[in-house]
């Protein structure tokens, strides 16, 4: 199998690990999804590269049409990708909107409806990478209906028809799940043994595994953060702080609760009545993973992550998105 080329921390590396979700994306490639499946995943745990990695294996071993849109991606080359042989159907539909890029997801949508109407018995593959904030949250199982009736109701009769949505925001998780029109998955943060073999490969001096895997719990995304700040650890925690908004007063307010959150986040499940507010401010927040599910590989994109690490912060019900995110609370709550 061709794994992709991914750059990270500045060099060219292969795809690592991640097994089990290679040979689940062949098996959604032999029996096509239904209903929907929208996998959430905390922020930088690798769905962005999960779904470059399905792609290939789509297009490549499978025959696959592929339409895959990531409204976030930062070069505009990746905002919009697609398999050859649509082009002529991705750049009528261009033409036909204004502002492509404003509205790239109703792009990518009429894209896959024109390939099943145009081309009759083909496998097609849609591959929406974290499309929630750029259609509006609010607007999250609208898409997903939408999405679902391209399964049900087709143009024309297809071969087959693979439809993967990722998400980050917790938020999209509940208000998804509620529906018979989307299966849910959820895919973690890097196993022990996969983050290491990453590990491995960032050049140049770096501390050693055991420190980096308390710090950032296997999401390789903070790991790359790390590795390009020289390891500045009050750097990314601070960032944390500023860009998930912590602030003073909010600490300040739940305290007491953070306080037993910290040691153990399956408070904010078991829990007094009140808490269940700060977890929704939390959630939020992106700063943790609520109402996880539990570890049944079915319900899993890979490896799900152990029952509980209280060292990494992984509850049974609950957990910090990383231990850098509790790290950002705990010294908010230094300060109060
Ligand atoms: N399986 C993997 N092999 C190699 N690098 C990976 C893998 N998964 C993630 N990465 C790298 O980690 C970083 C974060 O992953 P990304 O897919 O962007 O996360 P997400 O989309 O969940 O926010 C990226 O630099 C990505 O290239
Ligand atoms: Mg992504």
């Amino acid at each position: 199998m061709k794994r992709i080329s991914i750059t990270f921390a500045g060099q060219e590396i292969e795809f690592v690990d991640r097994e089990v979700a290679i040979r689940q994306i062949r098996q959604f490639a032999e029996e096509g999804t239904y209903p929907v499946y929208v996998i959430y995943g905390p922020e930088g745990c690798g769905k962005t590269a999960f779904l470059q990695q399905a792609k290939v294996i789509l297009e490549e071993e499978f025959g696959y049409r592929v339409i895959y849109v990531n409204p976030l991606a930062e070069e505009t080359e990746k905002v919009l990708q697609f398999t050859s042989s649509i082009e002529d159907i991705v750049r009528e539909v261009f033409s036909l909107f204004p502002e492509p890029y404003s509205r790239i997801v109703d792009v990518a949508i009429n894209v896959a409806s024109r390939v099943l109407r145009k081309l009759g018995e083909v496998k097609l593959a849609v591959l929406m990478d974290d499309i929630f904030q750029a259609v509006g949250l609010d607007k999250a199982e609208r898409y997903v209906k939408i999405l679902l009736n391209l399964i049900e109701w087709p143009p024309r009769r297809y071969e087959k028809i693979v439809v993967l949505v990722t998400s980050s925001e917790g938020i999209t998780k509940s208000r998804v799940g509620r529906h018979s029109w989307a299966d849910l998955f959820t895919i973690w943060n890097m196993s022990r043994e996969g983050f290491r073999e990453l590990y491995e490969k960032l050049p140049g001096k770096k501390p050693d595994f055991e420190s980096t895997w308390k710090l950032t719990g296997g999401n390789p995304r903070y790991l790359e953060r790390l590795y390009r700040v020289k390891w500045n650890v009050d750097y990314i925690v601070n960032s944390i702080i500023q860009r998930s908004g912590i602030t003073r007063t909010f600490v300040q307010r739940w305290k007491k609760h953070l306080e037993e959150a910290i040691n153990d986040p399956d408070y904010l499940w078991y829990g007094p009545e009140e808490v269940e507010e700060l977890a929704k401010e939390l959630i939020e927040k992106n700063l943790i993973v609520f109402n996880i599910p539990p570890r049944k590989q079915y319900l899993w994109i890979d490896t799900p992550p152990p029952e509980k690490d209280l060292e990494i912060g992984v509850g049974k019900h609950v957990a910090w998105q990383t231990p850098l995110h509790r790290e950002a609370i705990r010294r908010m709550l230094d300060l109060v």
